[in-house]
This record gives C-alpha cells, sequence and structure tokens, in this order.
C-alpha cells in the first residue's frame, strides 16, 4: 500500500507548543531545547502541512514589552509569508502564568477576571490581523479540587458572561471569527468546567450568540473520560458544532498523554476518520476544516524525533483515510453494512403525516407484532461487521 505524501489541500495544522514542547513535566525538566517559531514554520510547510497554530504566550512570552511582542509577530508573519502556511486558528494561554491558578474567566479573583478578559481581546484582535477564522477556548484552569471553593453556577455564569463578551466584540469589530471551546475532563485542574463535549454543548445552548459558538474537541481528552471519540463527534455534528479537532493519541484513562494521532485506540481512530471523511452527504466529508494535531513529541525524542512524530501524525491520518476508503469500497462490507440494517436506521420511524392516531390503530405495530419471535435465530451480524472494518484496518483486505 503506498501512503500519499500530505499536501496543504490535506489541511493538516500544528500548534506551536505540540512540535515546541521542550520534554518538561511534572517530574523533570526540559529534555530538548526550544525550537524557533520561523525554523518551525519552515518544518511544518517542508513536512506538507498547510497550519501553524499558537497562544499568544507560545508567541512571545507572558509579559513581553510591546516591542517584543511585535517584534515575534513580524517574524512570525515573514515566515508565513515565505512559506505560504497559514494561521487558521489562534488560542490563548490562560493556565500557565500563576495569576491564572485558580482560573481566567472563571477565577474567583474578580480582578484576574478582568485581566482574563483583557488578554483575550487583545488576542482576537492579533488572531484577526492574520485570518485566523478560529479562537479555540480551552479553560484548562477553569476548575477547582475542592468542592466548597468554588460555586460552580456562579463559575458557569462568569463563563457566560465573558463568552457573551467575546461574542460581541467580535461581531461589533466585524471579525470574521468563530470561537471553539475544548472540553477536558481534568488536569491541570482536579475537575475542569465544561468536562466533555457533550457538557459543552449544553453550556453554548444557553449563550447569546450561540451561532458563534462550537467545540475543539479533543480525542484524548473525551478518552481521559472513557468516552467514544468518534460518537462524540457525531453528536457535534448532529448540533454543527464542529468548528475544529485537536488529533491526538490516547490510551484509557489516565493522565493526558498527547501521543501521536493513531498511537492510542487505533480502532476508534479508524472510525473517526471514516466519519470525518466519508460521514457528510452523499458519503462526502462530514467536515472541511483543520486537522489540528494537538500532540506531544515524547520527552525521549531529540529534534528528529520530533518532525518525524510530526510526520506519523499526519501519515496516520492519510493511512487511516485510505483504509476508510477501502472499507467503503469493499463490496462485502456495503453486504454487511445492508445486512447490519446500518441504513435502515436513517428511515423514520413513523410514515410521512403518520400521526400517533395511527400508529396506535396500526395493529402490525404492537398487537399483532411478535417481538418474542422477531428475529428469533436472525442476528445482526455486527461482530462480522467490525471484523471487516478491522481487517482493512490491518491492510489485510
Ligand atoms: C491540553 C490542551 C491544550 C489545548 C490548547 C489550545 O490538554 O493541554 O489540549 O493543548 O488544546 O491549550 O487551547
Ligand atoms: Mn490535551
Ligand atoms: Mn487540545
Amino acid at each position: 500500500m503506498t501512503v500519499p505524501t500530505p499536501t496543504r489541500d490535506d489541511k493538516f495544522s500544528f500548534g506551536l507548543w505540540t512540535i515546541g514542547y521542550n520534554g518538561a513535566d511534572p517530574f523533570g525538566g526540559p529534555t530538548r531545547p526550544a525550537l524557533d517559531v520561523v525554523h518551525v514554520v519552515e518544518k511544518l510547510s517542508e513536512l506538507g502541512a498547510y497550519g501553524l497554530t499558537f497562544h499568544d504566550d507560545d508567541l512571545f512570552a507572558f509579559g513581553s514589552t510591546d516591542a517584543e511582542r511585535q517584534n515575534q509577530i513580524d517574524r512570525l508573519k515573514g515566515a508565513l509569508g515565505a512559506t505560504g502556511l497559514i494561521v487558521p486558528m489562534v488560542t490563548t494561554n490562560l493556565f500557565s502564568a500563576p495569576v491564572f491558578k485558580d482560573g481566567g474567566f472563571t477565577s474567583n479573583d474578580r480582578a484576574v477576571r478582568r485581566f482574563a478578559l483583557r488578554k483575550v481581546l487583545r488576542n482576537l484582535d492579533l488572531a484577526a490581523e492574520l485570518g485566523a477564522k478560529t479562537f479555540v477556548m480551552w479553560g484548562g484552569r477553569e476548575g477547582a479540587e475542592y468542592d466548597s471553593a468554588k460555586d460552580i453556577r456562579a463559575a458557569l455564569e462568569r463563563y457566560r458572561e465573558a463568552v457573551n463578551l467575546l461574542g460581541d466584540y467580535v461581531t461589533d469589530k466585524g471579525y470574521d471569527i468563530r470561537f471553539a471551546i475544548e472540553p477536558k475532563p481534568n488536569e491541570p485542574r482536579g475537575d475542569i468546567l465544561l468536562p466533555t463535549l457533550g457538557h459543552a454543548i449544553a453550556f453554548i445552548d444557553s449563550l447569546e450568540r450561540p451561532e458563534l459558538v462550537g467545540l475543539n474537541p479533543e480525542v484524548g481528552h473525551e478518552q481521559m473520560a472513557g468516552l467514544n471519540f468518534a460518537a462524540g463527534i457525531a453528536q457535534a455534528l448532529d448540533r454543527g458544532k464542529l468548528f475544529h479537532i485537536d488529533l491526538n493519541g490516547q490510551r484509557g484513562i489516565k493522565y493526558d498523554q498527547d501521543l501521536v494521532f493513531g498511537h492510542g485506540d487505533l480502532h476508534n481512530a479508524f472510525a473517526l476518520v471514516d466519519l470525518l471523511e466519508n460521514g457528510g452527504p452523499n458519503g462526502g466529508p462530514a467536515y472541511d476544516g483543520p486537522r489540528h494535531f494537538d500532540y506531544k513529541p515524547s520527552r525521549t525524542e531529540d529534534e528528529t524525533g520530533v518532525w518525524d512524530s510530526a510526520a506519523a501524525n499526519m501519515r496516520m491520518y492519510l493511512l487511516l483515510k485510505e483504509r476508510a476508503r477501502a472499507f467503503r469500497a469493499d463490496p462485502e462490507v456495503q453486504e454487511a453494512l445492508a445486512a447490519a440494517r446500518v441504513d435502515e436506521l436513517r428511515q423514520p420511524t413513523l410514515g410521512a403525516g403518520e400521526s400517533y392516531d395511527d400508529l396506535l390503530a396500526d395493529r402490525s405495530a404492537y398487537e399483532d407484532f411478535d417481538p418474542a419471535g422477531y428475529f428469533g435465530a436472525r442476528g445482526f451480524g455486527f461482530v462480522r461487521l467490525q471484523q471487516l472494518a478491522a481487517e482493512h484496518l490491518m491492510g489485510a483486505r
């Protein structure tokens, strides 16, 4: 099987903090030197990515002077101009600086909340200047360790107040930017607000401008909560809320591993790529935004390992895309899908114009229906279908 080479049309993007991760963890310091943004843009361009994303503090350190900040922005712009890479998404760091130890938008301290809003507004101007279309909000410090220390309902009110204000701001400024909330259950806080994609969707429904706000779900974050990521993405698509996506790998319910995409639950990664690429109308793509990798090159790696792992993310995605295409094209799979009646679920349960009175009058639906004998010896064949998927995934078909 030939592995396609990534091209810009694949819309692969990387966070500056991902390849830029220096290996520091809670148990040990850096294992690699920092990477310069210009070098990062050149390397990503060479590898076939189309975009770079960043937090304000990734590009210019927290506390930089205006001149230092501008210098870094100019250097980034120069590299973008030279390579043709774009910045599809920008995000704000409201979690690293000590001032955010109890959160940004939802810190118990009102002055911190006001400072957080100002930091985000400033970064929104930069996002607009760079042409970013998505502004991610990951509230890593918005949460608590102790139940009595945080009034969760008040915190949600403050979160809502903040997002409503940001919605007003982009609307008044005429910015072509939408917001994407990134859920995570825990880490760094003991419990984080809006812990899963479902919590975030319910929160978005309560906003003043819900149309401006969607999701940036991350593979590992839902899996840290033991949830099925592909199924969650299907629900986000159902609500029109998949604005952006963070692809990576996670092996079970534990700390946030940020492995290469596909290096965790490979079956679910296959289901995800199949959904994104083939789950749309008439079997076309269901999502056309950036395929954004939010992973960490393991701290065991040197710089060569960093770029190998960046390439591995794109390679895994393209391999899975190719495997999903072969799965859909296989006549035996089509027959197994039909036998499993996967398509029948698309058919409404009531007939056109049928009311509950009509349903109550339909003796075949109840009085004459034989639930015990209906399926009897007949199963759905889901296991056979799954085995076909697994064989395609393994390149055996
Ligand atoms: C994490 C998060 C972050 C966010 C990033 C963008 O678990 O650390 O995934 O990497 O994606 O802050 O907002
Ligand atoms: Mn993460
Ligand atoms: Mn993320």
